[in-house]
């Protein structure tokens, strides 16, 4: 399955990036960012980043029932995954506020 149409990533290059990056002793919080950066690529449109979540937070725990990554790593990464996630939809919240305040009738006349 494709995950990401602009940099073609499919859900099982993820997955074979969560292998390494989560046997590190190092292991980093699995984002999308560190994932696509681990493949080599950069996000373009960021219109993936809600399915490359999922995906990633899926496939952790696919691995872990495969023995492909030891529990905790695994209860770690998931937790940190919905703690990324949570942060993200407030930040868009936000951003989201803030573009309807810029284009709202009052900000406008306040800049007329
Ligand atoms: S769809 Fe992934 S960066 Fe555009």
């Amino acid at each position: 399955m494709i995950v990401c149409s602009c940099m073609i990533i499919t859900d099982q290059d993820i997955e074979a990036a969560l292998i390494d990056v989560l046997n590190r002793p190092d292991a980093p919080i699995p984002t999308p960012g560190i994932v696509f950066r681990h493949l080599s690529k950069r996000m373009n449109c960021c219109g993936c980043a809600p399915v490359a979540v999922e995906t990633i937070y899926d496939k952790v725990g696919e691995l872990e029932r495969r023995g492909l990554i030891a529990a905790t790593v695994s209860a770690t990464a998931r937790s940190k995954l919905l703690e990324f996630n949570a942060w993200r939809d407030r930040l868009r919240g936000k951003e989201r506020a803030a573009a309807a305040c810029d284009s709202s009738p009052e900000a406008t006349r306040e800049i007329a």
